[in-house]
């Protein structure tokens, strides 16, 4: 499976904090929000990584991360010249999907569970047609909204709706089997001019090959794409992070646990974020470290 993180859109809401930046490049506490979405997917197991971005900020991005080899990926990137929709992410990343299976992630989502890497890895190994995430939210109207059967069956699916269904929110994680970007060629734009992930899941709903795991109560899942959710996230990393003396979402250290870079290459990169700052210390500490967890999973 390869994954594409979509880290493009206007971030109208955040404005003034997006006029100059991109909004997946603001800090949640002690990193880029972009880390986030990125340690999602590597501790999904994947390696092969398209990130897309508007053209005026993927300089940013590669700087920031390079082509992913210090941390034992490989990164490329692909523009969105304007904002249209979240599904034209399958058709800019075409030729990377390479008809296989792909994980979309919006970079403006943030999810925390101590069970989620393997919830992740399990449900990619069952891919068949698409598989969505699902959050309990009190207010979701803000978001897709899920009504599913017993057996996680999708039955109904809708975007923002006015009177919603349930609480059960469409997060910004999706797997698709092979064939995805075939479909995404196929949707036409919404009243508001964008390719919908919503048109594009519903084909996958109407076949009976949409399925949506609900990630309960024990996950936390942020989409900081307001004020008030960008403040909520960093909180929550700052509360888990200050109690455990962990960190969450380092992507070095996930890129050493999942055996993707060696204890020395670790080591380096503590060093190269300067042992001066609280995170790169960290990173040395875990390389120092004599085994891994049994938990990290
Ligand atoms: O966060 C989950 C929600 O994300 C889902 O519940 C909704 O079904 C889904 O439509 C989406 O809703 P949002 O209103 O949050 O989408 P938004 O337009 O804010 O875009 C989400 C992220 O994707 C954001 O970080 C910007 C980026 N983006 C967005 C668009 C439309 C792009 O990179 N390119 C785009 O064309």
């Amino acid at each position: 499976m390869r994954g594409i993180v979509l880290a493009g859109g206007s971030g109208t809401r955040l404005r003034p904090l997006t006029t100059i930046h991109s909004k997946h490049l603001l800090p949640v506490y002690d990193k880029p929000m972009i880390h986030y979405p990125l340690a999602v997917l590597m501790l999904t197991g994947i390696r092969e990584i398209l990130l897309i971005s508007n053209p005026e900020h993927l300089g940013t991005y590669r700087t920031l991360l390079g082509d992913g080899r210090d941390i034992g990926i490989s990164l490329s990137y692909a523009a969105q010249e304007r904002p249209g929709g979240l599904a034209e992410a399958l058709l800019l990343g075409r030729d990377f999907i390479a008809d296989q299976p792909i994980c979309l992630i919006l970079g403006d989502n943030i999810f925390y569970g101590h069970r989620l890497p393997g919830l992740l890895r399990e449900e990619a190994k069952r891919l068949d047609g698409c598989t969505l995430f699902g959050y309990r939210v009190s207010d979701p109207r803000r978001y897709g909204v899920a009504t599913v059967n017993a057996a996680g069956d999708v039955l109904s699916l809708e975007e923002k709706p006015e009177r919603p269904r349930s609480n059960l929110a469409v997060t910004g994680l999706y797997m698709y089997g092979k064939g995805v970007a075939d479909r995404a060629a196929r949707l036409t734009p919404s009243a508001r001019g964008e390719l919908e992930i919503t048109d594009l899941n519903l084909q996958y709903v109407h076949e009976r090959r949409a399925r949506l795991v609900d990630l309960g109560r024990g996950t936390a899942w942020f989409d900081a794409g307001t004020h008030d959710s960008l403040l909520e996230a960093a909180m929550f990393v700052q509360a888990l992070e200050k109690r455990q003396g962990i960190r969450i979402s380092c992507i070095e250290e996930v890129a050493y646990r999942m055996g993707y870079i060696d204890r020395d290459q670790l080591h380096l990169l503590g060093k190269e974020l300067s042992i001066g700052s609280e995170y790169g210390r960290y990173i040395a500490d875990v390389a120092d470290e004599c085994t891994v967890p049994a938990d990290f999973s």
